[in-house]
C-alpha cells in the first residue's frame, strides 16, 4: 500500500521521537512493501518564530491532503506568555477542529515488564489494569464561547460547556462499539448533579445505550471516577467523556500505569484520516539531548497502522517489539528501574527496529 502521512514534528523533544517513530515506519515499509512518504509540517512554537503563527493555512492544507497525521509534541516555555489565540497549543486544537477528529482515544495498559514502575499498590495491580478513554475532542469548553469583560469585580471571564445532542451520540458510539471488541463494559461519565451539558449528556448516553443490550453500562460521576481510577481502575474498560473532563482523567489514567512516556493516542474523525500523537508533551527541559522515550510515539505509528491503514499484522509487530525490547530490560529515564539498561532515544529506536 501507499500512504502519504503529514509529519508534525513539533518542539522540544518532537523532532528526535518522530525521527525514531519514522525510522520504524520505513522498517515496517521495507518489511512489508508498503510505501509511507511523508510531506513535513510546520505547526506549534516552531511555526510562531517562523510565520507568526501557531498554525499557518498552509499546514492544515496538508494535513488535509494526507491519508493520516503523526504529531510529536508542541509547546515549550518560550512561548508561553503569548496571548491564548497565539499559543502553541492553538495548533492542537485548530488541527482537531479543522480535521473534524471528535474522537481521543487513549488507552492506560500495565506494560507487564514496568508493573514495577506502577504508583498503586500490588493489590490493586494484581486486578490488571487496562482501560481506554474515549475523550470527546471537539467540543464542549475547548470550543465553547468565551470572553473577558470589564465588570465591577475587574476583568472578568467565562468558557461555555457546550454540548449538542448530535456531538454526543457520535462520540458515545464509538465508545460502545469499541467496548464490543474489547470487555463489553462502557462508563460514561459527566457531571449531572451540577451541570446542564452533563444530564444532557447522560440522557443521550442512555438513550444509546439502549441499542446495545449486549454491552454493560453506567455512569459515574467524574470527581467519583478520578477517586475510582486509583482505588480500583480494573472495574473500567471503556470510559467516554467530554472533552475536559477526558482531558483530566487521561492524565490521572496514564500516570497509574507509572510511565505516561509509553501511552499513545488516536484522533479519529468520520474518515480514516487520524491524528496519531503520544499523550506527553513536549519536555522541553531534556529536548536535544537523546534521553526522551521515543516508544508513546512508536506505538503511536502502531495505532496509526492499524485504525488508519488497517494494518492489524504490521500494528502488532510493532507492539511486540517494543514488548520485546523491555522484556530484555532495554530502559530510556523515564522508565529506567533496577538492573535496566539505560538506552538514549536514538538506541532505543535502534533495539525496537532491530526486533521488526
Ligand atoms: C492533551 C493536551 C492538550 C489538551 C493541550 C496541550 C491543548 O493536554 O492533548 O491532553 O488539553 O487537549
Ligand atoms: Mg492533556
Amino acid at each position: 500500500m501507499n500512504k502519504q502521512i503529514a509529519v508534525i514534528k513539533g518542539d522540544g523533544i518532537g523532532p528526535e521521537i518522530v525521527d525514531e517513530a519514522l525510522r520504524v515506519l520505513d522498517r515496517i515499509g521495507e518489511k512489508y512493501g508498503h510505501q509511507f512518504t511523508y510531506t513535513y509540517v510546520d505547526a506549534g512554537g516552531c511555526a510562531i518564530d517562523k510565520y507568526g503563527e501557531p498554525l499557518p493555512e498552509e499546514s492544515v492544507q496538508k494535513c488535509l491532503a494526507s491519508d493520516s497525521v503523526l504529531l510529536g509534541a508542541v509547546g515549550g516555555p518560550k512561548w508561553d506568555a503569548l496571548d491564548g489565540a497565539m499559543r502553541p497549543e492553538r495548533a492542537l486544537l485548530g488541527i482537531r477542529s479543522r480535521l473534524g477528529l471528535f474522537s481521543n482515544i487513549r488507552p492506560s495498559k500495565l506494560f507487564a515488564p514496568l508493573a514495577s514502575a506502577c504508583p498503586l499498590k500490588q493489590e490493586i495491580v494484581n486486578q490488571g489494569l487496562d482501560l481506554v478513554i474515549v475523550r470527546e475532542l471537539i467540543g464542549g469548553a475547548y470550543f465553547g464561547k468565551r470572553e473577558t469583560l470589564m465588570t465591577e469585580g475587574g476583568k472578568t471571564s467565562y468558557d461555555t460547556m457546550i454540548y449538542s445532542e448530535k456531538e454526543v451520540e457520535r462520540i458515545v458510539r464509538v465508545a460502545f462499539d469499541m467496548a464490543r471488541k474489547r470487555r463489553g463494559k462502557v462508563t460514561s461519565v459527566d457531571k449531572a448533579n451540577v451541570l446542564e451539558s452533563s444530564r444532557l449528556w447522560r440522557e443521550v448516553a442512555h438513550r444509546v445505550a439502549a441499542e446495545y443490550p449486549d454491552v454493560e453500562f453506567a455512569d459515574m460521576l467524574v470527581d467519583n471516577t478520578a477517586m475510582q481510577l486509583v482505588r480500583n481502575p480494573s472495574q473500567f474498560d471503556v470510559i467516554v467523556t467530554e472533552n475536559m473532563f477526558g482531558d483530566i482523567l487521561s492524565d490521572e489514567a496514564s500516570m497509574i500505569t507509572g510511565s505516561i512516556g509509553m501511552i499513545p493516542s488516536s484522533s479519529l474523525g468520520e474518515g480514516t484520516r487520524g491524528m496519531y500523537e503520544p499523550i506527553h508533551g513536549s519536555a522541553p527541559d531534556i529536548a536535544g539531548q537523546n534521553k526522551a522515550n521515543p516508544i508513546a510515539t512508536i506505538l503511536s505509528v502502531a495505532m496509526m497502522l492499524k485504525y488508519s491503514f488497517d494494518m492489524e499484522a504490521e500494528s502488532a509487530d510493532i507492539e511486540n517489539a517494543v514488548e520485546a525490547v523491555l522484556r530484555e530490560g532495554y530502559r530510556t529515564g523515564d522508565i529506567m528501574d533496577e538492573g535496566g539498561v539505560l538506552l538514549g532515544c536514538r538506541e532505543m529506536g535502534d533495539k525496537i527496529i532491530s526486533k521488526l
